[in-house]
């Protein structure tokens, strides 16, 4: 098959939101530490209605109803996801229900689990199913969701929610590059989840970002290497293959502040890899940073600020696009770098779009990340698949707004209940959006049953 690659996209994120400058207040913290600081406005959160199988029974359920196609369709089931209820049942298996009266049981594929990255490995394991000799023509569908709420303290405002589903096959608008995916994969405890009895990480704040930079060095690195082959161009340090790669760049989200630094940070691997003739031209002010090491520099302020400010109006154009959600949802771990993708797809016409070229980085704590891009391709499929982004910026205005003592409390009820069993949830049904399947109850087995609003 060819141009595989994504046909739709479905976004869910929660019908609550708090607000950062409200929480800043709550918190005591400096005014704009969170919106400033790091660059967030809004976070979605859950009651105890919702879990991460209810997020992903929603994005299933309507992605199969806004493509149009039928559960029969569907050949390929993955979940990438790092909210963990249950140490050997699927997530993917729960959604199996959906698929109930369609009679289709013939549905591969399972979870996927590291950080944020889960739904990124999952989305490489179904375009390999569909460039297979198992595939046998029909679909895959990919969700990438998670529940991303840090305890007290000053992880908290970087916490979100929400899920990406994507449908995966050939002759899709949304091709996937062949040939040029990078992966940097390591051990790192930058931010894991050791304890099973409750839905927080353990996070090292500063380790984490200090992975997230280095994955990033490595990733882009190798990926314009390949980029450099693929193109028969020789030489390590090739002008050709940079930053203007590429008319868009998505990354993964922890939270808007971090991205900008990062884009700035790609700037900086070009002009380390400039032959030193060219670097008063091609980039003027900057020629103080010349012997500067990538490895030295993950918290240079001087660095950072330099080539922020050098990089600023092609950040704007190639990035902040696709930080919409994640500005005004926060992190959704998994789905970050999807909803990043939904972003930006949402903030320019269709013109502007066709073949654009799409980089994306995808990065997970422990540590797997990997970059890969995306050609945007005209057609008939296109204007579907952006028409149904329409709905997304309505969606997001028509959220409700939570006060941050309430907030507080769902966090504390999600927290005392989160492993109980016989377990009734109080969330109230009037936070959920129309469609949204939600946890009706948990049973003395630990069994859980869902309904619809
Ligand atoms: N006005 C404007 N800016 C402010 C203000 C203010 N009043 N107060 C602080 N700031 C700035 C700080 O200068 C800093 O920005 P800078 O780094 O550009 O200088 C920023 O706000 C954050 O302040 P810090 O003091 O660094 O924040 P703190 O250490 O309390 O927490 C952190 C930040 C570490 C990111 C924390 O929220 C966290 O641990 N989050 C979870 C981990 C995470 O998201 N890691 C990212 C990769 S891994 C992943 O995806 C989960």
């Amino acid at each position: 098959p060819e141009d595989v690659g994504i046909l739709e996209l479905q976004l869910v994120v929660p019908g609550t939101y708090v607000d950062q400058t409200e929480l800043e207040k709550f918190h005591g913290v400096s005014a704009g530490k969170y919106t400033i600081g790091l660059g967030q406005d809004k976070m979605g959160f859950c009651s105890d209605r919702e879990d991460i199988n209810s997020l992903c029974l929603t994005a299933l359920s309507q992605l199969v109803e806004k493509s149009g196609i039928s559960y029969s369709d569907i050949g390929r089931l993955e979940v990438g996801t790092e909210t963990i209820l249950d140490k050997s049942k699927s997530v993917k298996s729960v959604l199996m229900q959906l698929f109930e009266e369609s009679g289709n049981h013939d549905v591969e594929g399972l979870d996927t689990t590291n950080a944020c990255y889960g739904g990124t490995s999952a989305l490489m394991n179904a375009l390999s199913w569909v460039e297979s000799s198992a595939w046998d023509g029909r679909l895959a569908v990919v969700i990438a969701g998670d529940i991303a709420i840090y305890a007290e303290g000053a992880a908290r405002p970087t916490g979100g929610a929400g899920a990406v589903a994507m449908l995966i096959g050939p002759n899709a608008p949304l091709v996937i590059e062949r040939g040029l995916r990078s992966t940097y994969m390591a051990h790192a405890y930058d931010f894991y989840k050791p304890n099973l009895d409750s839905e927080y990480p353990v996070v090292d704040g500063k380790l984490s970002i200090e992975c997230y930079l280095k994955a990033l060095d490595k990733c882009y690195q190798s990926y314009c290497q390949k980029a450099r082959k693929l193109s028969g161009l020789t030489g390590e340090s090739n002008d050709a293959v940079g930053i203007n790669s590429f008319d868009g760049i998505v990354f993964h989200s922890p939270f808007c502040k971090l991205v900008e630094k990062s884009f700035a940070r790609l700037v900086l691997n070009d002009f380390l890899s400039t032959p030193q003739e060219l670097i008063p031209q091609l980039y003027p002010g900057l020629d103080l940073f010349k012997g500067v090491k990538l490895e030295d520099t993950y918290f240079n302020r001087e660095v950072e600020k330099g080539f922020m400010a050098f990089s600023k109006e092609l950040f704007n154009r190639k990035t902040k696009p696709s930080l919409l959600l994640s500005n005004q949802v926060g992190n959704m771990y998994t789905a970050s770098l999807y909803g990043g993708l939904v972003s930006y797809l949402c903030s320019k016409p269709i013109q502007e779009l066709v073949g654009q070229r799409v980089g994306l980085f995808s990065y997970g704590s422990g540590l797997a990340s990997s970059m890969y891009s995306i050609k945007i391709i005209e057609g008939p499929k296109l204007t579907k698949l952006l028409s149904n982004l329409k709905s997304v910026i309505p969606l997001l205005n028509s959220r409700k707004k939570i006060d941050p003592t309430e907030f507080s409390k769902t966090m504390e009820i999600r927290e005392v209940n989160h492993s109980k069993a016989p377990y009734k949830p109080v969330g109230s049904l009037s936070w959920l959006f129309p469609g949204t399947w939600y946890l009706n109850q948990v049973d003395e087995n630990h069994r859980r049953t869902y309904q619809k609003i």
